[in-house]
């Protein structure tokens, strides 16, 4: 059942008016039953480098031409997910902002990117429609896309000279560079160091935010979000680990062809 809160208010209002000394008793109840359907608080901008996630996965991977940028990889509302089974993705619904998903939110594994984007929307998408500015298909990949603009990591770590390269870097660079220019510290990820390596590559980055869509510091994790593996953090999707502070970090060049 959506929130049903101005419906509710609307009818309990009624009531008031006619019992003016009950408003505070039937408005308080009815707001208590609709923040149960979004006890989420903040929610993440979730970036991935397109070259490190080719690098993660054994089938083919394919970069578009143009793409040499950091790309988003979803809108998450922090400790929900699949919210609403009965919401299905449909493209027509994004239809105004196809070239721009396609452009910003490319999904680098599979030929179509519909498939990344339906999964985005069931498993975070249903969960951030509690919001009102956030309660359609458009909104919610409308606002992902608005979100991204404002947060320009492919500029910003080129600026601090944090470039995609065979140099190497630490988790202080990247993240004082985001500190720097947002005044908030991010959660970085990356994938581990294999075969004899102590290099991390790095993977992902995200932002918070308020449900204004004010920047917040990312600083606590949300358990519902992450496994348990090896004693260490993991995320589910794809296998990222937070960057250990104390191993170089490698920020691979793309390669369009896998
Ligand atoms: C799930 O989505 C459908 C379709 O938009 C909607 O009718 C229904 O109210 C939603 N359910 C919940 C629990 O929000
Ligand atoms: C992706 O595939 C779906 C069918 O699975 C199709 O309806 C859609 O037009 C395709 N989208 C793009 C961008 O190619
Ligand atoms: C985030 O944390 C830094 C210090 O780590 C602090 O200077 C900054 O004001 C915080 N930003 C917000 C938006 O809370």
């Amino acid at each position: 059942m959506a929130c049903q809160k101005g419906k509710g208010i609307q009818r309990k209002w009624m009531f008031a008016w006619i019992y003016p000394p009950l408003l505070v008793i039937f408005i308080l109840p009815e707001v208590w039953d609709c923040n149960a359907f979004h006890p989420w608080h903040s929610i993440i901008l979730s970036h991935h480098w397109p070259e490190t996630v080719c690098l993660m996965v054994k089938e083919t991977c394919k970069i578009p031409p143009n793409v040499d940028y950091w790309t988003v990889h979803g809108l998450w509302p922090k400790k929900n997910q699949m919210c609403n089974n009965s919401w299905p993705f449909k493209e027509e619904n994004v239809e105004d902002i196809l070239s721009e998903l396609e452009q910003w939110w490319p999904d680098v594994l599979h030929p179509n990117s519909t498939q990344l984007w339906k999964h985005e929307w069931q498993k975070h998408g249903t969960c951030a429609a509690t919001l009102e500015s956030l309660d359609t298909q458009e909104k919610y990949f409308s606002k992902a896309l608005e979100l991204y603009q404002r947060i320009d990591l492919t500029s910003v770590l080129k600026k601090f000279h944090i470039l995609p390269s065979s140099n190497y870097y630490t988790l202080d660079n990247i993240e004082n560079a985001i500190l720097k220019t947002y005044g908030v510290t991010p959660k970085i990820q990356c994938l581990p160091p294999t075969g004899g390596s102590s290099v991390q590559i790095l993977g992902q980055i995200e932002l918070c935010f308020t449900k204004e869509f004010q920047l917040l510091n990312c600083t606590e994790t949300a358990p519902s979000m992450l496994a348990f593996k090896n004693g260490r953090h993991h995320t589910a999707y794809l296998g990222f680990f937070e960057c250990e502070p104390g191993q170089q970090i490698y920020y691979p060049p793309i390669q369009h062809v896998h």
